[in-house]
Parts: structure tokens; sequence; C-alpha cells
């Protein structure tokens, strides 16, 4: 049986989404590909829990899923401890083959995601603000591995979620540029949330109303303005655009936010 190790940064609705899936399709994985994914280290925002050596058993993860969907801590497991430094358990944790996975949303995974790239390990990102910081951090992340001139080696990274829920938007448009077509534009809904919003909005509901909806059902951003302000889009373009290969920053990209600037200051609840 192949054996491919994971570490987890994010237990929120995407990640573990994430890992229910790979539980529900144990048998599929391995009649089909001969593969185990084993779960070394999971991650949340103060907390981690290891097991570098065997990994985690299924009732284990079972029971860490329990745990983050009922607003609990890692760092309160008992397995668990508290984390203030992803490079530390990448470091602890990885091994030859893992798969460091980022479902986070923030851009302090940066440095950890660093140092599994130069481990050779590879990245996969759900989390698009690393890819949306400077062109020199993108370019690490999503270059690592490849080699110059050459189109067809593909890289240490993955980043197919950041963009269009998971359809192979971006490695339809890598094998474009890969296959020497000029891409010109690219037009779209960006957003599935603020299609909700519009959605409801013509079906005459509040704005208000519809938004703690979305937010409740777990169509938003962890912040909604992200997706109201238009920055989660404008990310998702930056993403496009970078892999078309401009070289922009996020303040290149222009938006119009759909709440009053007094909101910006406010906590989320
Ligand atoms: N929702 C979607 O449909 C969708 C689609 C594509 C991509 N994405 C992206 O997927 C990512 C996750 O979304 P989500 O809805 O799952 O968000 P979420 O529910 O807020 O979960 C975020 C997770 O990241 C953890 N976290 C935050 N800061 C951390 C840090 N410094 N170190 C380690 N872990 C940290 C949080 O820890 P705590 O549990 O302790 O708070 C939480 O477990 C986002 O980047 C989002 O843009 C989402």
């Amino acid at each position: 049986m192949n054996e491919i190790p994971l570490i987890l940064f994010g237990l929120g609705g995407v990640g573990r989404s994430f890992v229910r899936q790979i539980l529900d399709l144990r048998d599929y994985h391995a009649d089909k590909y001969d593969l185990h994914l084993r779960f070394l280290a999971f991650c949340d925002s103060r907390g981690a829990v290891l097991e570098p050596t065997e990994g985690f058993s299924d009732q284990q993860v079972h029971e860490l899923l329990q745990l983050k969907e009922q607003g609990g801590s890692l760092s309160q497991h008992l397995l668990g401890g508290i984390q203030d430094d992803l490079a530390a358990i990448v470091d602890i944790a990885g091994q030859p083959g893992t798969i460091v996975v980022d479902c986070t949303a923030t851009e302090a995974t940066v440095p950890a995601l660093f140092l599994a790239l130069d481990r050779n390990y590879q990245v996969v990102l759900a989390n698009k603000k690393p890819l949306t910081m400077q062109q020199e951090v993108y370019d690490r992340l999503t270059r690592a591995g490849t080699t110059a001139g050459d189109p067809i080696t593909l890289s240490q990274s993955r980043w197919e979620t950041t963009v269009g829920a998971g359809l192979p938007v971006i490695a339809t448009l890598n094998r474009l540029v890969a296959s020497g077509d000029e891409i010109v534009r690219i037009a779209g809904a960006f957003s599935g949330t603020l299609g909700y919003v519009m959605t409801g909005l013509q079906e005459g509901r509040a704005f208000s109303e519809i938004v703690q909806d979305a937010y409740r059902q777990g169509y938003t951003e962890p912040d909604p303005r992200d997706d109201l302000g238009g920055v989660d889009v404008a990310r998702k373009a930056l993403i496009l655009a970078r892999g078309m290969g401009w070289r922009l920053d996020l303040s290149d990209v222009s938006v119009q936010s759909l709440y009053p600037e007094a909101l910006a200051e406010r906590t989320v609840d």
C-alpha cells in the first residue's frame, strides 16, 4: 500500500470537509490507487496535535473532527499542545513524501509552506492569501520543483481549490499557458457568495438577513467582508492573472465594496 503522509493546517469548514472526504473514501483510495493517506499532524489557530511516527488512527481523526465541530481547540486535546510556529510543526512531523495542506485563511502559513517546499514536500492550498501576497511569494510557492524552461514539469504545489470551487480552472489555465495559447480575457461569476446575495436581493429579502444566512451556512469567507468588499474576488482574479503570467499585486485589482466604510473597523460578530 502506498502511504502518503499529510500535515493539515486549519480544521474549519473546509479543512473538516477535506478530512471527512478522505475518511469516506478510504476503500476507494485503496482499491483504485492502493493508497492510504495518513495524517501526521493537525493545526488550528492555537494548537496542534502530532503523531509523527504512526499517524493518527481514523478513530482518533473522528474524535478530532468532533472536538473542532464543537468549537474546541486542538490545544485542549489529550495529544495536543499550544502551537505558534507552523514551521516547527512541519519540521517535527514532516517526513519524505509529505503533503502539507493549507486550509486556513491566513498569511501566517507562508514560512511553514516555504520550509515544506525546501524539504521537497508537496504543498496544497485552499488558502488564497499566500498566493496574493508579494509576487515573489507567489513565484516561490508555485514554481518550486519546476525546471526553468520546461513547460511540462509540474511544480511541488497545487492550488486548484482557490478559484472556481475546485472545478479544474487552474489546471486548464496552466495547460493553456504551457501550450503557448495567449489568454486575453477571463470572464465569470467569481463568487458563489455574491451570487447567493444577489439572488436573495432579487427575491426581495433584506441584505442583512441574506448575509447572516450565508455566513451561518458557511457560504461566506470566515470574515464575510472579504466577500462583500470584493477582496475575495480580487484575490481570485489576481491568482488567475498571475497564472497567465501577469505580474501584478492585489492593489492593482480594482473592486467596489458592497458594505459602507464605517463597518470596516467592526469585529465580525
Ligand atoms: N468556504 C469555501 O467554500 C472555500 C472555497 C475555496 C477556498 N476556501 C478557502 O479555504 C480556507 C478555509 O476556509 P474555511 O471556511 O474553512 O475557514 P474557517 O472555517 O475560518 O477555518 C479556518 C481554519 O484555519 C485555522 N487557522 C487560523 N489561523 C491559523 C494559524 N495561524 N495557524 C493554524 N491554523 C489557523 C482556524 O483555527 P481555529 O479553528 O482555531 O479558528 C480554522 O481551523 C480559506 O482560505 C478560504 O478562502 C474556502
